[in-house]
């Protein structure tokens, strides 16, 4: 068997591949990554020897690049996790959103009618249902949910979900799409929340919290995203999509307050920040779909899963500090400075 996993040099594709290979140990594992800013190859550093891995650094949207590496490769599966994922940079430049997010799905699911492959499966996010209401937590969203995206970054992936069910009825193209929620977890770039917050708290520099922080996600530990793949792209049938969630609902300022508590830090360091443009209020999956059909439920919990991460981020502070060393402070410097607001 061999698998073709684009954006395997980021955070869920990276740990897809090193649960894929302690599972798999003889399937054959082909990352395709183009390396952008949230692409690291460290995070693969104990694959890039092993064999059975190989590694091709080409852009998802470049259909020459795309065709080239099919051809020679033949995978039996390709899983397409490479995506521009951040929606706070989809507001500055929606344009990179559109075309990797869009295009570059396209582009994959035509090398894998051409090359026969026999299970496309599009890694989408919850995101695409747009939000809940904070005071009706009776409400979740379910595989039958209107697409309503509110950013570009969620816009273009509802578009990318859309284009895939449409290529697997018009072209029968043998496609899947899972809807996750917010995930967390080792090698996490440290521009998303939780990420942030650990390593800006292990400097002791101020956490900047959007609006009140009183906006809700749902949690799942990354590994558990994984398992849901996995079973997925074995298991489940062509045209399927499936939901996947924690069960794990917590307002942004709690799980502040709850990687400080773990570090040892004072609540002092969180600064009250501008709120971000169309700023999604909750997220919640029912995800009885993938459970009731194939018996796949997250293993953990969140303040156990939490530790891990904070545990990982501290033993591999090489990996992160060479992040934040970099582009990243200009990225930093831009997005937040004269954004606090006074409480
Ligand atoms: P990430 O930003 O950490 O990684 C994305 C990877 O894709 C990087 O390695 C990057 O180099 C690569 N990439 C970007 N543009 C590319 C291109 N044009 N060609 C080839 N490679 C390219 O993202 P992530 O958090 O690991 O998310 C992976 C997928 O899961 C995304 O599709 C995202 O929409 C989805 N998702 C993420 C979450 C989450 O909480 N992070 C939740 C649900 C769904
Ligand atoms: P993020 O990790 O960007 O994921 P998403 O927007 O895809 O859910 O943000 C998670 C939540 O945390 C979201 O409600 C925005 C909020 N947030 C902050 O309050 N401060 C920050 O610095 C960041 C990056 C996010």
């Amino acid at each position: 068997m061999k698998i073709l996993v684009t954006g395997g040099a980021g955070f869920i594709g990276g740990n897809f591949i090193r649960f894929t290979r302690n599972k798999y140990p003889n399937y054959k594992i082909v990352c395709v990554d183009l390396l952008t800013y949230a692409g690291n190859l460290e995070t693969l550093a104990d694959m890039l020897g092993m064999s059975n891995f190989k590694f091709e650094k080409a852009d998802i949207s470049n259909a020459k690049d795309i065709d080239r590496i099919f051809n020679a490769e033949r995978p039996d599966i390709a899983v397409n996790f490479a995506a521009e994922s951040h929606v706070d940079r989809s507001i500055e430049d929606p344009g990179l959103f559109l075309k990797t997010n869009i295009l570059g799905t396209q582009t994959l699911m035509d090398a894998c009618i051409k090359y026969n492959v026999k299970r496309f499966h599009q890694v989408s996010t919850d995101e695409v249902y747009g939000d809940l209401p904070i005071d009706k937590p009776e409400l979740l969203f379910t595989e039958n949910s209107p697409i309503h995206a509110s950013s570009p970054y969620s816009a273009s992936k509802a578009s990318a979900d859309l284009l895939c069910l449409a290529y697997q009825r018009t072209f029968a193209l043998p496609a899947t799409i899972s809807r996750c929620s917010n995930n967390y977890g080792p090698f996490h770039f440290p521009e998303k929340l939780i990420p942030l917050v650990i390593s800006r708290a292990l400097n002791d520099q101020s956490i900047p919290v959007y609006g009140e922080g009183k906006n809700i996600r749902d949690w799942l530990y990354v590994e558990d995203h994984c398992s849901a793949i996995d079973k997925i792209i074995h298991e489940a049938k062509n045209g399927d999509v499936y939901n996947i969630g924690g069960g794990c609902e917590k307002q942004n300022i709690d799980v502040v307050k709850l990687i400080l508590k773990i570090l040892n830090k004072p609540e002092s360091l969180i600064t009250y920040v501008k709120d971000r443009p169309g700023h999604d209020l909750r997220y919640a999956i029912d995800y009885s779909k993938i459970k009731t059909e194939l018996g796949w439920t997250p293993s953990v919990k969140f303040e156990e899963g939490l530790k891990k991460t904070v545990d990982w981020y501290l033993t591999n502070k090489d990996w992160w500090q060479n992040i934040i060393s970099g582009e990243y402070k200009n990225y930093y410097q831009k997005m937040y400075s004269g954004r606090e607001t006074a409480r």
